[in-house]
């Protein structure tokens, strides 16, 4: 589905990414793991068009990706969260959700001015939908907030919400879980799960290790921009340089 080739970023001189190589396959879960800074966040921008890598080469479904500007990319089907949300303060929650069909509601400002039934009806039916992706994410009673007055733990699961809504060919989740309470991490978990066992193709930055370990089919390793390994969870988590790099130093802070 997507494959990286030696994708390499620089900040200013410094490496954030160093020859980066590896492949997410269709219909799997790969989970991003590494410390903070390893460059995860920077190869999400690098997969979707918000920065453009110094070097290297990135496939989508083998069109080459790296140097198109964002929205052409959400346009071939890869859609994302951000580790720092990006939400619509001011559109209500279900608004938000929309904005995650656009693509499919392409129609010229003429023909939205002129109302004709058919678009009308069209209308209705992403509105089912977005608010068909609020209930999977128990949001549905608050559609018609403004997104700005939710609590922290409900804009993360607009974003989930309105990066699935629109039925992407591959999610990118950058952190999903973070600051979530446990509640709120188990629905998320929860709809992860249903996302993978439908074929979704999914990368999953997460720190949360014990949700990483249950869910992903491959996991791939960063460190210091580097990929540093690549395998099943039981393999990633027996390697030693992966021990060393990343669970080691989480098991000192533990
Ligand atoms: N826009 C930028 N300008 C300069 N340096 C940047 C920029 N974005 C990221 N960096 C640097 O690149 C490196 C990788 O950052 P990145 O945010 O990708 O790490 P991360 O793995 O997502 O970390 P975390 O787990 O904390 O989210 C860091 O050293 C960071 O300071
Ligand atoms: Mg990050």
């Amino acid at each position: 589905m997507l494959r990286l080739e030696n994708v390499s970023k620089n900040f200013g001189g410094l490496p954030a990414l160093s020859e980066v190589t590896f492949t997410v396959p269709k219909g799997q879960l790969t989970a991003l793991i590494g410390p903070n800074g390893a460059g995860k966040s920077t190869l999400i921008n690098c997969m979707t068009g918000v920065i453009e890598p110094s070097s290297g080469q990135i496939f989508f479904q083998q069109q080459q990706i790296a140097s198109l500007p964002a929205y052409k990319i959400s346009r071939l089907g890869i859609s994302r969260t951000f580790q720092n949300l990006k939400i619509f303060p001011r559109l209500t929650v279900l608004e938000n959700i929309l904005t995650g069909l656009t693509s499919e509601g392409g129609d010229s400002m003429l023909m939205a001015m002129l109302r004709l039934p058919y678009l009308r009806h069209r209308e209705r039916s992403l509105k089912l939908r977005a608010l068909e992706a609020l209930d999977r994410f128990g949001l549905a009673d608050k559609a018609n907030w403004p997104a700005e007055v939710l609590a922290y733990g409900d804009k993360k699961r607009v974003e989930l919400a309105r990066a699935t809504v629109g039925k992407p060919q591959l999610i990118l989740l950058d952190e999903p879980v973070a600051g979530l309470n446990a509640e709120e991490t188990a629905t998320v978990a929860e709809q992860l799960r249903l996302l993978r066992s439908a074929g979704h193709t999914m990368l999953l930055v997460e720190h949360d290790m014990d949700l990483v370990m249950e869910i992903a089919d491959q996991v791939v390793v960063l460190d210091s921009g580097k990929c540093i390994a690549t395998g099943t969870p039981d393999e990633v988590r027996c390697n030693p340089l992966v021990l060393e790099a990343y669970l080691g130093r989480m098991g000192a802070t533990a």
